[in-house]
């Protein structure tokens, strides 16, 4: 006889299987409809993985497609426009990137290397030829990171959506200085869609956009972008991620040569900068990880998600594992976007307070592979029991639970699939 659970698991599995299906355009699955049309980077790569549960191919497929956007200088995009579609803002006109597919010229997280090792090791037969193909335009895409985003040995983000994390506090002071005047008028798409006390406010999305008609007007000129921009800030999630993803890369290589990679110095230098970029990170007036703004040398005094991604990269804090552990006592359902005893923790307003379950899993992975075990279980726990409460929201209420954003979405689907329901880790 089957127990209530796990028939409750049973059918959540089917939910998730189901609106990874409905968001599924055929070689590339968009976030949700309606609020997101197009094929976002992390997104995508999340899709993969929860695809890796149930069909190896497609979660393949899923990444050919992404770096099939990639750019003759080695950048992933972070949007992909396949096809043009009304209900977004800003669009293929206004990014001006001018190439085929049309994509915007800003990068997104690159997780895309630790999650093409798991799906390797999903089905090592059928992953051999697809991993190989793949291998180069990982290798290209983290060659472009170190030639043009480091600074101060950590990665920095030229926009706000660059982090994933697009309304953080990190970003408030340093947008500050980006000149709105030129914006002029605009409609935005996203507060038709959701309600507007979720998302962004105005003054944050004419920086936004002041920033991607910086960018155009450059021709998206990485080097004249520096020269240029006063929005330039090391991010502790880019310098993570990328720390996890050359490790993975790394091993991707050897794997795929039998031990023997030609790219292992080169690949190896780039994870001694970016241990010594993480540690330049670390904010001791707020003793985390934090945002480094590399115009004015100002940390952000901001405890986030991100700065619980030491793990996912390797390193160990026991302090950050302190900061997590009252995390847990304060909220029923961590980790917040946001700590909680910031003076802008906003618990339903976006990356400045909510709990992202996607989030969670990268976390989570990192406590795992790291061996807190116990801290591990308790965010895995947590994380299930806010999808079975509220379903696969965008993101949610760290005290109440409540569903916000989008839902039906691809990446709360897609956790739920390959962390929490497989624990395929
Ligand atoms: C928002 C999120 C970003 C995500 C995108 C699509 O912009 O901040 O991380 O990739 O939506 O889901």
């Amino acid at each position: 006889m089957t127990t209530g659970i796990h028939e409750d698991s049973q059918s959540l599995n089917q939910r998730a299987q189901s609106i990874l299906k409905a968001n599924d355009k055929g070689e590339y699955t968009v976030p949700t409809h309606g609020l997101y049309p197009y094929q976002w980077n992390w997104d995508s790569v999340l899709a993969a993985w929860g695809f890796a549960s149930f069909n190896v191919d497609r979660a393949w497929q899923e990444l050919d497609s992404l770096f099939g956007g990639q750019w003759e200088n080695g950048m992933v995009p972070h949007i992909i426009f396949h096809q043009p579609d009304e209900s977004y803002f800003p669009g293929p006109a206004v990014w001006g990137a001018d190439r085929s597919p049309a994509t915007t010229g800003i990068t997104q997280p690159p997780i895309a290397a630790t999650f093409a090792r798991k799906i390797y090791d999903e089905d090592r037969e059928l992953g051999l030829s697809r991993a190989q193909a793949l291998y180069t335009p990982l290798l290209r895409w983290h060659r472009w990171f170190m030639t043009y985003r480091v600074e101060e040995n950590a990665i920095v983000i030229t926009h706000p959506w660059e982090s994933g994390r697009d309304n953080a506090v990190d970003w408030d002071l340093p947008a500050r200085q980006v000149d709105v005047s030129q914006v002029g008028e605009y409609t935005r798409r996203d507060t038709a869609h959701v309600n507007s006390d979720m998302r962004p406010k105005k003054a944050d999305y004419d920086r936004y956009i002041a920033l991607v008609n910086l960018g155009r007007n450059t021709g998206w000129d990485e080097e004249k972008i520096r020269e240029i921009s006063p929005f330039r800030v090391a991010d502790p999630g880019m310098t993570f991620i990328l720390l996890r993803a050359c490790r993975d890369l790394l091993w991707l290589s050897e794997e795929l040569n039998h031990g023997e990679s030609a790219d292992k110095d080169e690949i190896e230098g780039w994870i001694s900068t970016l241990e010594a970029g993480a540690q330049r990170l670390w904010n001791p007036a707020i003793s985390a990880y934090d945002s480094l703004d590399i115009r004015t040398g100002n940390y952000a005094g901001s405890l986030s998600n991100a700065s619980y991604l030491c793990w996912y990269a390797g390193i160990r804090s026991s302090t950050m594992l302190e900061h997590l552990n009252r995390v847990y006592q304060q909220l029923p359902y961590p980790v917040p976007s946001l700590d909680p005893g910031h003076p802008e923790f906003d618990p339903l307003r976006y990356w400045r307070g909510p709990v992202w379950p996607f989030f969670n899993a990268l976390i989570g992975i990192g406590l795992e592979d790291i061996g807190h075990a116990d801290e591990a279980l308790h965010l895995k726990d947590a994380t299930r029991k806010l999808i079975t409460e509220e379903g696969f929201f965008e993101y949610c209420h760290p005290q109440s639970a409540q569903g916000a954003g989008g839902d039906n979405f691809t990446w709360t689907a897609a956790i739920w699939l390959s962390w929490i329901d497989r624990g395929m880790n």
